[in-house]
Protein backbone atom coordinates (compact mmCIF):
# COMPACT_ATOMS: atom_id res chain seq x y z
CA UNK A 1 0.00 0.00 0.00
CA UNK A 2 1.31 3.73 -1.13
CA UNK A 3 1.16 5.34 2.38
CA UNK A 4 2.69 8.62 0.83
CA UNK A 5 0.00 8.88 -1.52
CA UNK A 6 -0.37 12.86 -0.97
CA UNK A 7 2.10 13.56 -4.64
CA UNK A 8 0.05 11.86 -6.76
CA UNK A 9 -3.49 13.05 -5.73
CA UNK A 10 -2.13 16.48 -6.42
CA UNK A 11 -4.27 18.73 -8.54
CA UNK A 12 -3.20 19.39 -12.16
CA UNK A 13 -3.48 23.07 -11.56
CA UNK A 14 -0.34 23.17 -9.40
CA UNK A 15 1.43 20.86 -11.55
CA UNK A 16 -0.21 17.64 -10.71
CA UNK A 17 2.07 14.76 -9.81
CA UNK A 18 5.06 17.26 -10.68
CA UNK A 19 4.26 19.47 -8.22
CA UNK A 20 7.36 20.27 -6.48
CA UNK A 21 9.94 18.45 -8.48
CA UNK A 22 11.12 21.37 -10.40
CA UNK A 23 14.36 23.33 -9.33
CA UNK A 24 13.22 26.50 -11.23
CA UNK A 25 13.42 29.20 -8.55
CA UNK A 26 10.46 31.53 -9.01
CA UNK A 27 12.04 34.75 -9.27
CA UNK A 28 11.15 36.64 -6.15
CA UNK A 29 12.65 33.37 -4.37
CA UNK A 30 15.80 33.81 -6.28
CA UNK A 31 15.89 37.28 -5.20
CA UNK A 32 15.39 36.13 -1.37
CA UNK A 33 17.87 33.76 -1.60
CA UNK A 34 20.82 36.08 -3.65
CA UNK A 35 20.15 38.51 -0.96
CA UNK A 36 21.20 36.05 1.45
CA UNK A 37 23.98 34.67 -0.66
CA UNK A 38 25.25 38.54 -1.11
CA UNK A 39 24.48 39.38 3.14
CA UNK A 40 27.16 36.62 3.32
CA UNK A 41 29.74 38.14 1.05
CA UNK A 42 29.25 42.13 2.13
CA UNK A 43 30.05 41.91 5.91
CA UNK A 44 30.43 45.24 5.76
CA UNK A 45 28.36 46.52 3.12
CA UNK A 46 25.24 47.16 3.87
CA UNK A 47 22.35 45.95 1.30
CA UNK A 48 20.56 48.82 -1.30
CA UNK A 49 17.14 47.32 -0.87
CA UNK A 50 15.52 48.79 -4.28
CA UNK A 51 13.24 46.09 -5.29
CA UNK A 52 10.81 46.22 -2.16
CA UNK A 53 7.66 46.76 -3.33
CA UNK A 54 6.03 47.82 0.36
CA UNK A 55 6.04 51.43 1.66
CA UNK A 56 8.78 52.01 4.29
CA UNK A 57 7.14 52.90 7.12
CA UNK A 58 4.21 52.05 9.30
CA UNK A 59 0.24 53.53 9.18
CA UNK A 60 0.13 56.65 10.44
CA UNK A 61 -1.03 57.28 14.37
CA UNK A 62 -4.53 58.12 13.70
CA UNK A 63 -5.06 54.97 12.06
CA UNK A 64 -3.91 53.01 14.83
CA UNK A 65 -5.37 55.00 17.62
CA UNK A 66 -8.70 54.06 15.99
CA UNK A 67 -7.90 50.24 15.64
CA UNK A 68 -6.62 50.26 19.50
CA UNK A 69 -9.74 51.49 20.72
CA UNK A 70 -12.05 49.62 18.33
CA UNK A 71 -10.24 45.95 18.88
CA UNK A 72 -11.32 46.44 22.33
CA UNK A 73 -15.01 46.65 21.70
CA UNK A 74 -17.61 43.92 22.17
CA UNK A 75 -19.19 45.10 19.26
CA UNK A 76 -16.61 44.81 17.03
CA UNK A 77 -16.35 40.91 17.86
CA UNK A 78 -18.59 39.15 14.96
CA UNK A 79 -17.70 38.26 11.67
CA UNK A 80 -18.28 40.79 9.23
CA UNK A 81 -18.82 38.92 6.00
CA UNK A 82 -19.38 41.11 3.36
CA UNK A 83 -18.37 44.00 5.09
CA UNK A 84 -19.94 46.62 7.15
CA UNK A 85 -22.15 49.60 5.75
CA UNK A 86 -19.72 52.34 7.32
CA UNK A 87 -16.88 51.09 5.46
CA UNK A 88 -18.89 51.14 2.18
CA UNK A 89 -19.93 54.45 3.39
CA UNK A 90 -16.55 56.14 3.33
CA UNK A 91 -15.48 54.43 0.56
CA UNK A 92 -18.07 56.19 -1.94
CA UNK A 93 -17.34 59.35 -0.41
CA UNK A 94 -13.56 59.03 -0.59
CA UNK A 95 -13.90 57.85 -4.70
CA UNK A 96 -15.83 61.19 -4.73
CA UNK A 97 -13.18 63.27 -3.14
CA UNK A 98 -10.00 61.73 -4.82
CA UNK A 99 -11.93 60.95 -8.17
CA UNK A 100 -14.49 63.08 -8.57
CA UNK A 101 -16.77 59.91 -9.28
CA UNK A 102 -20.39 60.60 -8.45
CA UNK A 103 -23.48 58.62 -7.79
CA UNK A 104 -22.21 55.63 -6.40
CA UNK A 105 -24.38 54.01 -3.97
CA UNK A 106 -22.48 52.36 -1.09
CA UNK A 107 -24.18 48.69 -0.39
CA UNK A 108 -24.72 48.58 -4.31
CA UNK A 109 -21.48 49.20 -6.21
CA UNK A 110 -18.98 48.81 -3.41
CA UNK A 111 -17.40 45.67 -1.38
CA UNK A 112 -14.08 45.76 1.12
CA UNK A 113 -11.79 43.13 0.29
CA UNK A 114 -9.19 41.41 3.14
CA UNK A 115 -6.65 43.46 0.81
CA UNK A 116 -7.15 43.73 -3.26
CA UNK A 117 -5.04 40.30 -3.93
CA UNK A 118 -7.61 37.96 -2.84
CA UNK A 119 -10.06 40.41 -4.74
CA UNK A 120 -7.93 39.72 -8.01
CA UNK A 121 -8.02 35.99 -7.33
CA UNK A 122 -11.82 35.58 -6.72
CA UNK A 123 -12.87 37.50 -10.03
CA UNK A 124 -11.42 34.92 -12.34
CA UNK A 125 -13.84 32.15 -10.33
CA UNK A 126 -17.45 35.06 -11.33
CA UNK A 127 -16.31 34.90 -15.42
CA UNK A 128 -14.16 31.95 -16.36
CA UNK A 129 -15.12 28.69 -17.84
CA UNK A 130 -12.66 26.53 -19.01
CA UNK A 131 -11.17 27.43 -22.22
CA UNK A 132 -12.54 31.19 -21.52
CA UNK A 133 -9.52 33.89 -21.79
CA UNK A 134 -8.19 36.49 -19.76
CA UNK A 135 -6.59 39.41 -21.62
CA UNK A 136 -3.60 40.70 -19.39
CA UNK A 137 -1.04 43.13 -19.43
CA UNK A 138 2.02 41.98 -18.83
CA UNK A 139 4.90 42.77 -16.99
CA UNK A 140 2.72 43.00 -14.59
CA UNK A 141 0.99 41.72 -10.58
CA UNK A 142 -0.08 38.06 -11.70
CA UNK A 143 -2.38 37.08 -9.34
CA UNK A 144 -6.08 37.32 -12.01
CA UNK A 145 -3.68 35.57 -14.56
CA UNK A 146 -2.70 32.59 -11.99
CA UNK A 147 -6.66 32.18 -11.09
CA UNK A 148 -7.70 32.28 -14.82
CA UNK A 149 -5.60 29.59 -15.34
CA UNK A 150 -6.78 27.71 -12.10
CA UNK A 151 -10.07 27.72 -13.86
CA UNK A 152 -9.16 26.29 -16.56
CA UNK A 153 -8.97 29.56 -18.81
CA UNK A 154 -6.28 30.71 -20.85
CA UNK A 155 -4.38 33.83 -20.28
CA UNK A 156 -3.70 36.26 -23.74
CA UNK A 157 -0.69 38.56 -22.95
CA UNK A 158 -0.79 42.40 -23.87
CA UNK A 159 2.54 43.52 -23.73
CA UNK A 160 3.41 46.97 -22.53
CA UNK A 161 6.92 48.01 -23.51
CA UNK A 162 9.01 51.67 -24.83
CA UNK A 163 7.24 51.12 -27.93
CA UNK A 164 3.62 51.18 -27.40
CA UNK A 165 4.57 54.01 -24.26
CA UNK A 166 3.48 50.68 -21.73
CA UNK A 167 -0.31 50.72 -22.91
CA UNK A 168 -1.85 47.45 -24.27
CA UNK A 169 -2.43 47.77 -28.14
CA UNK A 170 -5.94 46.58 -27.75
CA UNK A 171 -6.86 47.02 -31.35
CA UNK A 172 -4.37 44.11 -32.05
CA UNK A 173 -5.58 41.57 -30.83
CA UNK A 174 -7.19 38.62 -32.81
CA UNK A 175 -10.37 38.16 -33.67
CA UNK A 176 -10.32 34.85 -32.24
CA UNK A 177 -8.79 35.84 -29.36
CA UNK A 178 -11.77 38.50 -29.06
CA UNK A 179 -14.58 35.81 -29.13
CA UNK A 180 -12.99 34.11 -26.49
CA UNK A 181 -12.03 36.70 -24.12
CA UNK A 182 -13.96 37.66 -20.85
CA UNK A 183 -12.18 40.06 -18.37
CA UNK A 184 -9.11 42.58 -19.91
CA UNK A 185 -7.37 43.42 -16.54
CA UNK A 186 -4.58 46.39 -16.67
CA UNK A 187 -3.29 48.62 -13.65
CA UNK A 188 -2.42 52.23 -13.42
CA UNK A 189 -0.06 53.69 -11.95
CA UNK A 190 1.39 50.77 -13.13
CA UNK A 191 3.43 48.18 -11.19
CA UNK A 192 6.19 47.64 -12.62
CA UNK A 193 6.52 50.55 -15.52
CA UNK A 194 5.22 53.66 -13.29
CA UNK A 195 3.34 54.69 -16.20
CA UNK A 196 -0.05 56.43 -15.84
CA UNK A 197 -3.33 56.30 -17.58
CA UNK A 198 -4.93 58.90 -19.63
CA UNK A 199 -8.67 59.90 -19.79
CA UNK A 200 -8.34 59.04 -23.72
CA UNK A 201 -6.78 55.71 -22.78
CA UNK A 202 -9.32 54.58 -20.43
CA UNK A 203 -12.13 56.15 -22.75
CA UNK A 204 -10.68 53.50 -25.30
CA UNK A 205 -10.96 50.97 -23.21
CA UNK A 206 -14.76 51.39 -22.32
CA UNK A 207 -15.19 51.41 -26.26
CA UNK A 208 -12.98 48.33 -26.65
CA UNK A 209 -14.81 46.67 -23.49
CA UNK A 210 -18.34 47.72 -24.85
CA UNK A 211 -17.62 46.10 -28.37
CA UNK A 212 -16.67 43.44 -27.75
CA UNK A 213 -18.70 42.30 -24.26
CA UNK A 214 -15.27 41.98 -21.87
CA UNK A 215 -15.48 42.59 -18.48
CA UNK A 216 -13.00 45.52 -17.02
CA UNK A 217 -11.07 44.88 -14.24
CA UNK A 218 -9.10 48.55 -13.09
CA UNK A 219 -6.48 47.78 -10.66
CA UNK A 220 -5.90 50.96 -8.92
CA UNK A 221 -3.53 49.46 -5.94
CA UNK A 222 -1.55 52.99 -7.07
CA UNK A 223 -4.07 55.61 -8.20
CA UNK A 224 -3.92 58.05 -5.57
CA UNK A 225 0.13 58.14 -5.92
CA UNK A 226 0.63 60.58 -8.65
CA UNK A 227 3.03 63.42 -8.76
CA UNK A 228 4.27 66.50 -10.24
CA UNK A 229 0.93 67.60 -10.84
CA UNK A 230 -0.59 64.17 -11.96
CA UNK A 231 -3.82 63.49 -10.64
CA UNK A 232 -5.58 60.40 -9.23
CA UNK A 233 -7.32 58.84 -12.15
CA UNK A 234 -10.15 56.35 -11.72
CA UNK A 235 -11.12 53.96 -14.42
CA UNK A 236 -14.70 54.84 -12.95
CA UNK A 237 -14.49 58.74 -13.46
CA UNK A 238 -14.80 58.19 -17.82
CA UNK A 239 -18.20 57.90 -19.12
CA UNK A 240 -19.99 54.09 -19.61
CA UNK A 241 -16.76 52.89 -17.47
CA UNK A 242 -19.35 51.59 -14.53
CA UNK A 243 -21.48 49.41 -17.77
CA UNK A 244 -18.28 47.61 -18.48
CA UNK A 245 -16.06 47.52 -15.50
CA UNK A 246 -14.76 47.68 -11.49
CA UNK A 247 -11.98 49.01 -9.92
CA UNK A 248 -9.57 47.88 -7.43
CA UNK A 249 -8.40 50.42 -4.37
CA UNK A 250 -5.85 49.53 -1.95
CA UNK A 251 -5.19 50.67 1.32
CA UNK A 252 -1.97 49.26 1.37
CA UNK A 253 -0.17 51.56 -0.61
CA UNK A 254 -1.85 55.10 -0.18
CA UNK A 255 -2.15 54.80 3.55
CA UNK A 256 0.98 52.26 4.23
CA UNK A 257 -1.25 49.73 5.67
CA UNK A 258 0.01 47.15 3.75
CA UNK A 259 -0.04 44.34 6.45
CA UNK A 260 -3.30 45.38 7.50
CA UNK A 261 -4.85 43.36 4.34
CA UNK A 262 -7.85 46.33 3.56
CA UNK A 263 -9.11 47.02 0.15
CA UNK A 264 -12.42 47.50 -1.54
CA UNK A 265 -13.82 46.49 -5.21
CA UNK A 266 -15.72 49.34 -6.69
CA UNK A 267 -17.90 50.01 -9.37
CA UNK A 268 -20.51 47.72 -11.96
CA UNK A 269 -23.24 46.64 -9.99
CA UNK A 270 -23.19 43.05 -11.32
CA UNK A 271 -20.22 42.18 -11.29
CA UNK A 272 -19.70 43.45 -7.48
CA UNK A 273 -22.40 40.99 -6.66
CA UNK A 274 -20.84 38.19 -8.19
CA UNK A 275 -17.51 39.12 -6.41
CA UNK A 276 -19.57 38.79 -3.20
CA UNK A 277 -21.26 36.13 -3.93
CA UNK A 278 -17.65 34.35 -4.04
CA UNK A 279 -16.76 36.27 -0.96
CA UNK A 280 -19.52 35.12 1.06
CA UNK A 281 -18.28 31.62 0.00
CA UNK A 282 -14.40 32.03 0.62
CA UNK A 283 -14.25 34.45 3.87
CA UNK A 284 -15.63 35.86 6.29
CA UNK A 285 -14.60 39.49 5.64
CA UNK A 286 -11.93 41.60 7.36
CA UNK A 287 -11.70 42.24 11.08
CA UNK A 288 -14.50 45.51 12.01
CA UNK A 289 -11.96 46.89 13.98
CA UNK A 290 -9.38 47.33 10.76
CA UNK A 291 -12.41 48.71 8.82
CA UNK A 292 -12.89 51.34 11.18
CA UNK A 293 -9.33 52.18 10.89
CA UNK A 294 -9.56 52.42 7.04
CA UNK A 295 -12.54 54.37 7.52
CA UNK A 296 -10.19 57.00 9.23
CA UNK A 297 -7.82 56.77 6.55
CA UNK A 298 -10.46 57.25 3.88
CA UNK A 299 -11.38 60.24 5.43
CA UNK A 300 -7.89 61.82 5.87
CA UNK A 301 -6.47 61.74 2.22
CA UNK A 302 -3.85 63.95 3.62
CA UNK A 303 -2.18 60.88 5.31
CA UNK A 304 -1.16 60.06 1.13
CA UNK A 305 -0.60 63.58 -0.02
CA UNK A 306 2.21 63.48 2.52
CA UNK A 307 3.78 59.94 1.56
CA UNK A 308 3.10 61.38 -1.88
CA UNK A 309 5.07 64.31 -0.98
CA UNK A 310 7.73 61.83 0.00
CA UNK A 311 7.81 59.59 -2.93
CA UNK A 312 8.04 62.38 -5.28
CA UNK A 313 10.94 64.00 -4.36
CA UNK A 314 12.63 60.30 -3.65
CA UNK A 315 11.59 60.00 -7.74
CA UNK A 316 13.53 62.54 -8.57
CA UNK A 317 16.60 61.79 -6.73
CA UNK A 318 16.47 58.50 -7.77
CA UNK A 319 16.11 59.02 -11.21
CA UNK A 320 18.95 61.53 -11.03
CA UNK A 321 21.68 59.07 -9.76
CA UNK A 322 20.35 56.52 -12.39
CA UNK A 323 21.08 58.82 -15.44
CA UNK A 324 23.93 59.60 -13.84
CA UNK A 325 25.20 55.96 -13.54
CA UNK A 326 23.98 55.61 -17.23
CA UNK A 327 20.62 54.16 -17.08
CA UNK A 328 18.06 55.90 -19.03
CA UNK A 329 15.34 56.89 -16.48
CA UNK A 330 12.87 59.37 -16.22
CA UNK A 331 10.46 60.18 -12.82
CA UNK A 332 7.52 58.11 -13.29
CA UNK A 333 4.53 60.53 -12.18
CA UNK A 334 2.85 57.35 -10.05
CA UNK A 335 3.53 53.99 -8.48
CA UNK A 336 6.60 53.12 -6.44
CA UNK A 337 8.47 52.75 -9.33
CA UNK A 338 11.43 53.94 -11.62
CA UNK A 339 11.47 51.53 -14.78
CA UNK A 340 14.67 51.58 -16.59
CA UNK A 341 16.42 49.12 -19.95
CA UNK A 342 19.15 46.58 -18.01
CA UNK A 343 22.85 47.72 -18.89
CA UNK A 344 23.74 45.87 -21.91
CA UNK A 345 26.55 44.21 -20.54
CA UNK A 346 30.43 45.54 -18.82
CA UNK A 347 33.26 46.87 -20.12
CA UNK A 348 35.44 43.07 -20.23
CA UNK A 349 32.91 42.13 -22.68
CA UNK A 350 30.49 40.28 -20.40
CA UNK A 351 27.75 40.46 -22.08
CA UNK A 352 24.09 40.46 -19.65
CA UNK A 353 21.12 38.87 -22.04
CA UNK A 354 18.25 39.38 -19.49
CA UNK A 355 17.49 41.78 -16.35
CA UNK A 356 17.55 39.14 -14.47
CA UNK A 357 21.25 38.99 -15.01
CA UNK A 358 22.00 42.25 -14.64
CA UNK A 359 19.88 42.06 -11.16
CA UNK A 360 22.30 39.39 -10.11
CA UNK A 361 25.40 40.97 -11.14
CA UNK A 362 24.14 43.97 -9.15
CA UNK A 363 23.34 42.32 -5.99
CA UNK A 364 26.07 39.97 -5.78
CA UNK A 365 29.10 42.75 -6.73
CA UNK A 366 27.32 45.61 -5.03
CA UNK A 367 24.80 44.66 -2.20
CA UNK A 368 22.10 46.32 -4.96
CA UNK A 369 18.55 44.81 -4.78
CA UNK A 370 16.64 45.39 -8.10
CA UNK A 371 13.53 43.89 -9.73
CA UNK A 372 14.02 42.49 -13.17
CA UNK A 373 11.47 42.06 -15.60
CA UNK A 374 11.86 40.41 -19.00
CA UNK A 375 8.60 39.62 -19.91
CA UNK A 376 8.70 42.54 -22.71
CA UNK A 377 12.10 43.85 -23.10
CA UNK A 378 14.72 43.52 -20.31
CA UNK A 379 14.40 46.24 -17.57
CA UNK A 380 15.14 46.93 -13.90
CA UNK A 381 12.80 48.38 -11.47
CA UNK A 382 13.79 50.21 -8.83
CA UNK A 383 11.29 51.10 -6.32
CA UNK A 384 11.49 54.54 -4.16
CA UNK A 385 10.15 52.70 -1.05
CA UNK A 386 14.00 52.12 0.24
CA UNK A 387 14.75 52.66 3.29
CA UNK A 388 16.34 55.98 4.70
CA UNK A 389 15.15 58.28 8.07
CA UNK A 390 15.23 61.35 6.39
CA UNK A 391 15.90 63.64 3.11
CA UNK A 392 19.13 64.39 3.89
CA UNK A 393 19.32 60.14 4.46
CA UNK A 394 18.18 59.79 0.74
CA UNK A 395 20.85 62.15 -0.83
CA UNK A 396 23.47 60.12 0.93
CA UNK A 397 21.79 56.74 -0.31
CA UNK A 398 21.79 57.86 -3.72
CA UNK A 399 25.48 59.28 -3.30
CA UNK A 400 25.98 55.51 -2.39
CA UNK A 401 24.29 53.88 -4.99
CA UNK A 402 26.83 56.06 -7.44
CA UNK A 403 29.38 55.02 -5.53
CA UNK A 404 28.95 51.19 -5.72
CA UNK A 405 28.21 51.03 -9.40
CA UNK A 406 30.87 53.90 -10.51
CA UNK A 407 33.60 51.19 -11.08
CA UNK A 408 31.87 48.25 -11.71
CA UNK A 409 32.21 48.58 -15.55
CA UNK A 410 28.94 48.73 -16.64
CA UNK A 411 27.94 49.05 -20.89
CA UNK A 412 24.64 50.96 -21.62
C1 LIG B 1 -0.49 46.15 -8.98
C2 LIG B 1 -0.82 45.58 -7.65
N1 LIG B 1 -2.08 45.22 -7.41
C3 LIG B 1 -2.45 44.70 -6.24
C4 LIG B 1 -1.52 44.51 -5.23
C5 LIG B 1 -1.99 43.87 -3.95
O1 LIG B 1 -2.10 44.78 -2.93
P1 LIG B 1 -2.90 44.47 -1.58
O2 LIG B 1 -3.34 43.05 -1.63
O3 LIG B 1 -1.93 44.71 -0.49
O4 LIG B 1 -4.07 45.40 -1.57
C6 LIG B 1 -0.20 44.87 -5.43
C7 LIG B 1 0.81 44.67 -4.38
O5 LIG B 1 1.99 44.75 -4.57
C8 LIG B 1 0.16 45.43 -6.68
O6 LIG B 1 1.42 45.82 -6.93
Amino acid sequence: MNDNFIQDIIAERLGGNNYGKSTALYKFARIKALKAEAAKKFRDLPLIDMGVGEPDKPADTGVADVLRAECQKSENRFYSDNGIPEFQEAAVKYIEKIYGVRGLAAEKNIIHGIGTKPILAMLPLCFINPGDIALVTVPGYPVIATYTKYCGGEVFNLPINKENNFYPELDRIPAQILSRAKLLYINYPNNPTGQVATVEFFEKVVDFAKKNHIAVVHDAAYAPLTYYGTKPLSFLSVEGAIDVGVEIQSLSKAFNMTGWRLGFLVGNEKIISLYGTVKDNTDSGQFRAIQKAGIYALNHPEITDKICEKYARRMKLLAEALNEIGFKASPAKGSFYCYVEKPKGLKDGTVFATAQEAAEFLILNANISTVPWDDSGNYLRFSVTFSAETPEDEIKLMKELKRRTENLGLVF
